[in-house]
């Protein structure tokens, strides 16, 4: 690990070591550190990508048109205000090649998704976080923060890894607030968990501000983690620079038929969404029983704490070795004591609670 590197980067890949590793009873190992859903494709797109799979001679067109349309429809937006990615990190870092140089700043929230620092670090742009108050992005504190030098603000909500949500008023506050040339990103990516009207009321936000990019996936509530199809709702003076920015095959084909297609299947991905939601509730309860604290989540995960970073860290790995269930440990400044794993199906969600049952008696 080099001296810049600080160890919360390296979560990903210290995640997939375990996964990687034999679980040492021979269970198998259940992937909890990655925030997907735990549900294979919907009937629709499996549909789609065994009809598209003849043709994978064929490049996929390169604006999306028909899943443009289909978000369009889906949404009440219209086509021209939208672009597609591969998923929406391509979006968020074409975004700010957009936007920052080195010299400027791209502000986010104490504790915000850690894509956006890699962002910044790669346009050499300085990251300024901005404090939060109880693990709860403080739009107050955004806006005390912004500089003349302040390029982009972006704004996971809910976030990542704290999983909490501001509430639209204070997002229509924050919108309001900013001054106009720093462009606002909304992210979206866990938006299908707070409610079914969330997303649309940020969409309408949006609508008609000059510096306002919502983002949004089909990574989570849709379970399309592994094709990396992720879309941005922009003002429609922004795309070209974003398009230029990005590949002009960055969605493959097949990626593209699968979106389409879940589009078409929103009754099994609203009741995914759903069971998702309802386990959530019944884990944080439980959880909270006995004595843990888990942050309230809008998400299709959890963030919780012993209390005690040492501690943590043996549930952490206690998960894995009794139950074979890889979590993601926090190691953000500030997120040292924590954890945070998906909602998996209801038995992966029984063994869980079994197995930090089993931890908090030994
Ligand atoms: C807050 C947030 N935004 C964006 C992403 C990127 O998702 P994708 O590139 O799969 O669309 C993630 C992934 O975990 C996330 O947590």
């Amino acid at each position: 690990m080099s001296a810049q590197t600080p160890r919360s980067y390296l979560e990903p890949l210290i995640v997939r070591g375990r996964i990687s590793k034999p679980q040492p009873t021979g269970l198998p190992v259940v992937n909890l550190g990655f925030n997907e859903l735990p549900y294979g494709p919907t009937p629709k797109v499996a549909a789609a990508l065994e009809a598209t799979m003849p043709r994978s001679f064929a490049y996929g067109g390169p604006y999306c048109d028909a899943l443009r349309d289909g978000l369009a429809a889906a949404n009440g937006l219209d086509a021209g205000d939208i672009i597609c990615g591969n998923g929406s990190e391509e979006l968020l870092d074409v975004i700010a090649r957009n936007y920052a140089r080195e010299g400027d700043e791209i502000l986010i929230s104490a504790y915000g998704y850690i894509q956006f620092e890699m962002c910044a670090r790669r346009q050499g742009a300085t990251i300024v976080k901005a404090p939060e108050a109880d693990f709860m992005t403080d739009v107050d504190a955004l806006l005390t923060a912004v500089t003349p030098r302040t390029k982009l603000l972006f704004l996971a909500n809910p976030n990542n890894p704290t999983g909490t949500v501001l509430p639209l008023s204070e997002m229509a506050r924050l919108a309001d607030s900013l001054p106009g040339h720093i462009m606002l990103v909304l992210d979206l990516a866990y938006g299908e968990f707070v409610d079914a009207g969330y997303c649309p009321a940020i969409h309408h936000l949006a609508k008609g501000r000059a510096n306002v990019i919502v983002t949004r996936t089909f990574s989570k509530a849709y379970g399309l983690a592994g094709l990396r199809v992720g879309w941005a709702h922009a003002p429609r003076d922004v795309l070209p620079g974003l398009y230029a920015a990005r590949g002009m095959g960055s969605v493959n084909a097949m990626a593209q038929a699968a979106a389409e297609a879940a589009l078409q299947d929103m009754d099994v991905v609203n009741a995914r969404v759903a069971e998702v939601v309802s386990e959530r509730e019944r884990l944080s309860g439980v959880l909270a029983q006995r004595g843990l604290r888990v942050l309230p989540s809008a998400t299709n995960f959890l963030m919780l704490t012993t209390g005690d970073a040492a501690r943590t860290e043996a549930l952490v790995v206690h998960l894995f070795d009794d139950a074979g269930l890889v979590v993601a440990r926090t190691r953000e400044a500030g997120l040292e004591d924590w954890m945070r794993f998906s909602v998996g199906t209801p038995a992966q969600n029984d063994l869980l609670l079994e197995s930090v049952a089993r931890f908090l008696e030994r």
